[in-house]
């Protein structure tokens, strides 16, 4: 097994809109999909879509959608010995608004995955050593993040933590640990407190998390492109310039890709290259999963720009 994801699983409804109804509107909206998401699940698909052997530790809802989710890590050839149903609860869903400048707003429901506890780490402790990459977020409870990192430290797993939805009551101490930390910019100042408007204030706010010990921090900042810091040493990647038509989905296609090309070379700098064209292939399609490219599609796209 190559890349382990401890993580969330959710279904999207996303609704395409042309704007927000008002306080008591109601308004028509040209468009509905109903899909595969959840930050988690989106990160495992992109990295097994990118030929990694993925493993996805998460809990469905006893619900219709549970089955289906299921069967769509199986499709995509992803482990789901340690994806489980919660008897009695919905699986987690996604309402999604997306506008006409291909922005969106999210909101979760975190159903089955708020029972994704620190024990199912270590249930599935056998899988798991086998990993060589294990990668969380923040849509299941911060104890399960915190028992996922330790148990990377404890076994020499790598850990990425992509610190989403931002959680004001993150541990420091607890996730300092981890080898790559990888916030939006949006994110990172909510997490430190610190304005983000400027490369300088980024670059002053990911580096209280490099004083706090974590090795590197990677800031994803949309179309303008990525900022990879560790002491002493940053790089800027730049995004592809493409003509995005939905966004939703494409910080987890950058994690999963980054993933992938990390595990396989060891490069970081060749990831994060690697993840910035996947991600950027994500956003000219609707949709979450269903917006991420083959491999076949992005060695193109990359032998294109070169
Ligand atoms: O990052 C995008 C994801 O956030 C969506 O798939 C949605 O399910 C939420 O988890």
């Amino acid at each position: 097994m190559d890349i382990a994801v401890i993580g969330s699983n959710m279904v999207d409804l996303i609704t395409y809109i042309e704007t927000m109804p008002k306080e008591g509107e109601t308004l028509e909206a040209p468009d509905f999909e109903i899909g595969c998401g959840g930050k988690g699940a989106n990160q495992a698909i992109a990295a097994a879509k990118m030929g990694s052997r993925v493993m996805m530790v998460t809990k469905v809802g006893d619900d219709l959608f549970a089955d289906n989710t299921i069967a769509n890590f199986e499709k995509h050839g992803i482990d789901t010995e340690f994806t489980e149903k919660v008897p009695g609860t919905s699986s987690g869903v996604a309402p999604i608004f997306v506008d006409p400048e291909s922005k969106n707003r999210i909101l979760i429901i975190k159903g089955a995955n708020a029972h994704l506890a620190p024990e199912d780490v270590d249930r599935a402790a056998d899988k798991l050593k086998q990993c060589r990459l294990i990668i969380l977020q923040l849509e299941i409870p911060l104890p399960t993040v915190y028992r996922a990192i330790e148990f990377g430290n404890e076994h020499g797993i790598p850990v990425i933590l992509n610190p989403a939805p931002a959680s004001k009551e993150l541990d420091f101490d607890a996730v300092c640990k981890c080898d790559f930390f990888i916030p939006n910019e949006s994110e990172l100042e909510i997490l430190t407190g610190m304005p983000v408007e400027t490369e300088e204030q980024i670059r002053q706010a990911a580096d209280t998390l490099l004083v706090k010990g974590v090795k590197n921090v990677i800031v994803t900042m949309g179309s303008r492109g990525v900022l990879w810091m560790t002491k002493g040493e940053s790089h800027f990647v730049a995004s592809h310039r493409v003509d995005a038509i939905d966004t939703t989905g494409a910080g987890d296609a950058f994690i999963g890709a980054f993933s992938n090309e990390y595990v396989k070379t060891g490069d970081i700098l060749r990831a994060l290259k690697a993840a910035t064209a996947f991600a950027a292939l994500s956003v000219t399609k609707r949709g979450t999963q269903s917006s991420y490219p083959t491999a076949a599609e992005v060695e193109d796209f990359i032998a294109e720009r070169v």
